[in-house]
């Protein structure tokens, strides 16, 4: 069994009620659920939370950043220092945005993007961690 970790920057617990027209209906407890749901399906756990992830036997973090995507060298740092593979995630397309939303502090270290299939996003996220977890860093070289 891994354990995969699943991490929201500022606002995403907004999800639902902010901007609908931009980042959908669904709610942060919702995608919560489902990740969990699909992680357990396959046979391993999905957690919310940071703290001494390493310890808490976290092989694969999931990460959508929020605005500190385009501002935090201070969590990129901190991920390079807890030194697991990640993927950034994004419910919005963030290249079809505002051009200051076109850099992101995470992207160049991460295992992969998802960006801009809405909520839907997170469920593709915890497919791909689920084939990556047995080759940190490079989950699209899974086959089936
Ligand atoms: C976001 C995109 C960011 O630019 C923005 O600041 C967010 C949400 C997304 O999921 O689309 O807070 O990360």
């Amino acid at each position: 069994m891994a354990r995969l970790l699943l991490l929201n920057g500022p606002n995403l617990n907004l999800l639902g009620t902010r901007e609908p027209a931009l980042y959908g209906p669904t709610s942060l407890q919702t995608i919560e659920q489902r990740a969990m749901e699909m992680a357990r399906a396959a046979g391993h756990e999905l957690i919310g939370r940071l703290h001494a992830a390493p310890a808490d036997g976290v092989q694969f973090i999931i990460f959508n950043p929020g605005a500190f995507t385009h501002t935090s060298i201070a969590l990129r740092d901190a991920l390079l220092a807890i030194g697991l593979p990640f993927i950034e995630i994004h419910v919005s397309n963030v290249d079809a945005r505002e051009p200051f939303r076109r850099h992101s502090y995470f992207s160049d270290v991460a295992a992969g993007v998802i960006s801009g299939f809405g909520t839907f996003g997170y469920e593709l996220a915890v497919v791909a961690a689920l084939r990556g977890l047995g080759q940190p860093g490079k989950p699209s070289h899974i086959t089936t």
